[in-house]
């Protein structure tokens, strides 16, 4: 495991959702979105929907889900799987973790 640096707990608030590039093991860019759900739970997710190239970060959050903007498909935040059509494929859901005022996480870990 390598945690990184994603952000500042403080910039995303409850709802709220923050696109990040890391980058993994292998060098390669890898686009996240770090969520915070409704209740205040974090959740890291890959931000490409898994329908279209679109970013997830830029859709609404409620009650453990993200739902893309584009078409509507919402994603669950803690299995990364969609529960509705048009997107039939999981995103990758990564392990994150709170340290002080750090979101870290690692996009070599996925759960
Ligand atoms: S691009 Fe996300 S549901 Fe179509």
């Amino acid at each position: 495991m390598s945690f990184q640096v994603a952000c500042a707990t403080s910039v995303i608030g409850p709802a709220e959702a923050l696109k990040v590039e890391l980058v993994n093991g292998e060098g390669k860019n890898v686009p996240v979105a770090v969520v915070r759900d409704t209740d205040g739970t974090w959740h890291a997710v890959g931000d490409t929907c898994t329908h279209a190239d679109f970013s997830l970060s830029d859709g609404d959050i409620e009650d453990g889900t993200i739902e893309c903007w584009k078409h509507g498909s919402p994603f669950d935040l803690a299995s990364g799987r969609p529960l509705a059509l048009p997107a039939t494929r999981p995103v990758p859901v990564y392990v994150i973790e709170i340290s002080g005022s750090d979101v870290l996480v690692d996009v070599d870990a996925t759960l």
